[in-house]
């Protein structure tokens, strides 16, 4: 064996050059979509605040804001709303290929393949210029709450319900999913939910889409990517982690215990810390609002009485706030959403600020390929295998 003690630090263009373990703190990228400022707790999109947003705008609208720069006049936003309406059927071939995947998948897994299956379907798909890239934007953003509905109703073994192109976005994907129209106030509520997560700065599968289509790549490959990336549980699965940890802890009596019990063996608590908020997330401070409103019209505050007690027990102990998948779990619960579906129904609005960064990415591109730090041995020489 060569001696692997030896460990010559090679002189390449990296050495000397600063590193960021995770890229905290780095900047690397330029974007006019949102704001996230960490400092003061707030976001905006496109200068607007979020709480604006929520309580006032819809999802449709959002989106616009997002793509175009501009709040829609009425005009722009029925057209947009008939636009993304229209392609909010999924073709009968795609929906083949849907039924092909195990049941047993998970949700995520299936809406990651299932956005890679679209991009085969569509003609457009390799086309670059801006017109063929919004109409692929809208593809991705109507088609995905159809096949997130479209694989639940299957794994439930229930007819699939086609969309009703005269239904609200948040209306649409609920009558999906349940077969039936939601009341007001839960549609409010998850038109609420798709503003609020529907952008995000360069979080990490944000960040994703921009390196996969920076290579010039497509923009399914970007949101496969982007896709790929959210179901992790440090970013889009928290939610569903956070409200199996809130299911289990069951009784609001036993929140601090099971807390305390978490952090003794070092684990993370779900829907806890952000690398940029440090003291609150202005999500959560909205989602708490409409989960005690939800959990309220439900008649049950075990949910909202847990989560409080596990919010204040990580502040007194660990300052450590909750973040937007803490409270948005009891919302999506309280509207029946299966908890493992949680992550695509994040996907099914954060898509609309994926396609948003990736045409900007592809409007101003240049190759994102940051360096490593080689730390590994130096001076090895090839064994042959019979000599090893
Ligand atoms: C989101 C997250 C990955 C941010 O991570 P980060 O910026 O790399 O911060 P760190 O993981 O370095 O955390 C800093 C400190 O706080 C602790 N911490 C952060 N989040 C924690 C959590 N959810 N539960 C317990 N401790 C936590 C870390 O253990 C670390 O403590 P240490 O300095 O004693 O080692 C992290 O907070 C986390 O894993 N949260 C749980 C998953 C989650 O909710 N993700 C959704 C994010 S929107």
């Amino acid at each position: 064996m060569s001696d692997s003690k030896t460990t010559t630090t090679p002189a390449d263009k990296t050495a000397g050059a600063d590193y960021s373990k995770g890229l905290e703190g780095v900047v690397a990228a330029e974007t006019s979509l949102s704001l996230v400022d960490g400092k003061n707790s707030r976001l905006f999109y496109r200068g607007i605040s979020i709480h604006e947003l929520a309580q006032q705008s819809n999802f449709a609208e959002t989106i616009y804001l997002l793509w175009n720069g501009k709040l829609p006049s009425a005009e722009e936003l029925l057209n947009f709303q008939k636009e993304i309406a229209a392609e909010r059927p999924v073709q009968k071939e795609v929906l083949e290929v849907l039924k092909c995947i195990p049941l047993s998948a998970h949700p995520m897994a299936v809406l990651r393949t299932m956005t890679s299956v679209l991009g085969t379907f569509d003609s457009e798909a390799d086309a670059r210029d801006p017109e063929a890239n919004r109409r692929k934007a809208i593809r991705l953003v109507a088609k995905f709450p159809t096949l997130i509905a479209a694989f639940y109703r299957l794994r439930e073994g229930k007819e699939i319900v086609a969309p009703q192109q005269s239904l609200s976005l948040a209306e649409d994907f609920y009558y999906m999913m349940q077969g039936r129209q939601p009341d007001m106030e839960m549609e409010r509520a998850l038109d609420a939910y798709l503003i609020l997560l529907a952008d995000h700065g360069l979080n990490a599968s944000t960040f994703a889409g921009r390196v996969t289509v920076a290579t010039q790549s497509d923009i399914y490959s970007a949101v496969t990517s982007a896709v790929g990336t959210l179901k992790g549980d440090l970013h889009g699965s928290a939610n569903q982690r956070a409200m199996e940890m809130i299911l289990e802890i069951g009784k609001p009596e036993k929140a601090e215990d099971y807390i305390k019990n978490l952090l003794a063996q070092k684990k993370k608590v779900m829907g806890f810390g952000h690398r940029i908020y440090k003291t609150q997330d202005p999500r959560a401070v909205a989602f708490r609002k409409i989960a005690e409103d939800m959990c309220k019209k439900a008649g049950d505050d075990t949910w909202m009485d847990i989560s409080n007690r596990v919010e204040k027990y990580m502040w007194d102990t660990k300052q450590i706030p909750c973040n937007v998948d803490f409270f948005s779990a009891s919302v999506l619960y309280v509207l029946g959403f299966p908890v493992d579906f949680f992550t695509t129904v994040f996907a099914a609005s954060r898509v609309a600020g994926w396609t948003a960064h990736i045409i900007e990415q592809m409007l101003d591109n240049r190759l994102i390929r940051p360096a490593a730090a080689y730390k590994g041995p130096m001076d090895q020489h090839y064994i042959p295998v019979e000599k090893r």
